[in-house]
């Protein structure tokens, strides 16, 4: 095999909860991670050196993505003197709260083990994805999870039937880093009831699911974006069971339980945005 294509979906957090900052300067997280269908495709061949091309200008096409310090991390620590050409198909919005980069990362460590047939093992994986963000061991999985730690420590969560969402990008980015830093416990007014969304999430109710959706960051992004919040609302006015931001942001994902109200929300956002994606759970090789 001389080259190999890999999806690398979106993710979005249904719940997030801050618990505290750690020595270490990271944030101790409790959120539930979903992988949904919002999709970048991630094509790897063999070659002498590591490149990187894509069909977007907004990311970088050299060492600074992560996508290609994955490629390093894992070929050198195998001993491999080979090097990979990688193109990335972007769909992920940038700097959005949706994990883009991280996921394209976790591909690149499935496609090249499968590449140069490493072999290496979920957990060596798990390891190596650590190094690169908090939230690439994630996006190596195949399942949902509760994570805690920076984000590393997954609990995986049982299969569902489909969740269908609004994902709503406004036009700007917000960096992660920049959020968590002027994160302050004690501006937060509501937490997220982790026990009772995962309750819910077990019998499937997707009433309680919806309104056990929170995210603490909010608390940052809210009063510096309002229109994060605009988003948020007009999404409940178009029959949104529930409405948050994802990550640190800025996208609003809405979870819907009728699909003509999801559509007539996508066609209503349309008017005003240019980022905005129907989509449903994703679960791989489905
Ligand atoms: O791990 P990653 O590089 O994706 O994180 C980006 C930034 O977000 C970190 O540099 C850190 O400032 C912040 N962060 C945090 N706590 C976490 C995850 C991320 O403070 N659990």
């Amino acid at each position: 095999m001389d080259k190999i294509t890999i999806e690398a979906p979106a993710k979005i957090n249904l719940t997030l909860d801050v618990k505290g900052k750690r020595d270490d300067g990271y944030h101790e997280l409790e959120t539930v991670m979903h992988h949904v269908s919002l999709i970048d495709k991630i094509s790897l061949e063999k070659a002498p050196d590591i490149t990187i091309s894509s069909d977007s200008d907004l990311i970088p096409h050299d060492e600074n993505n992560l996508a290609y310090q994955a490629a390093k991390l894992i070929l050198e620590k195998n001993g491999k003197k080979a090097g990979v050409k990688i193109f990335i198909e972007k769909n992920i919005p940038i700097g959005a709260g949706l994990a883009g980069g991280s996921s394209n990362a976790a591909a690149v460590l499935l496609g090249i083990n499968k590449l140069y047939n490493l072999n290496l093992s979920h957990q060596v994986l798990q390891e190596l994805a650590g190094k690169l963000g908090s939230d690439v061991p994630f996006c190596l999985t195949n399942t949902s999870a509760l994570a805690r730690g920076r984000g590393e420590k997954l609990t995986p969560l049982p299969n569902i039937e489909k969740l269908h969402f609004l994902l709503v990008k406004p036009d700007f980015q917000v960096s992660t880093a920049q959020v968590y830093k002027e994160f302050d416990l004690e501006k937060v007014r509501q937490v997220p009831d982790t026990k009772a969304f995962l309750k819910a999430w077990q019998e499937y109710d997707i009433i309680s699911l919806a309104n056990n959706m929170q995210n603490v960051l909010e608390s940052v992004c809210l009063p510096k974006y309002p229109e994060i919040n605009k988003i948020k609302l007009d999404m409940l006015k178009y029959g949104a069971l529930n409405a948050i931001m994802s990550g640190s942001g800025p996208t609003v994902l809405g979870l819907f339980n009728d699909q003509e109200k999801i559509h007539r929300a996508y066609t209503g956002f349309l008017q005003d945005y240019k980022e905005v994606f129907k989509i449903s759970s994703y679960i791989r090789g489905e």
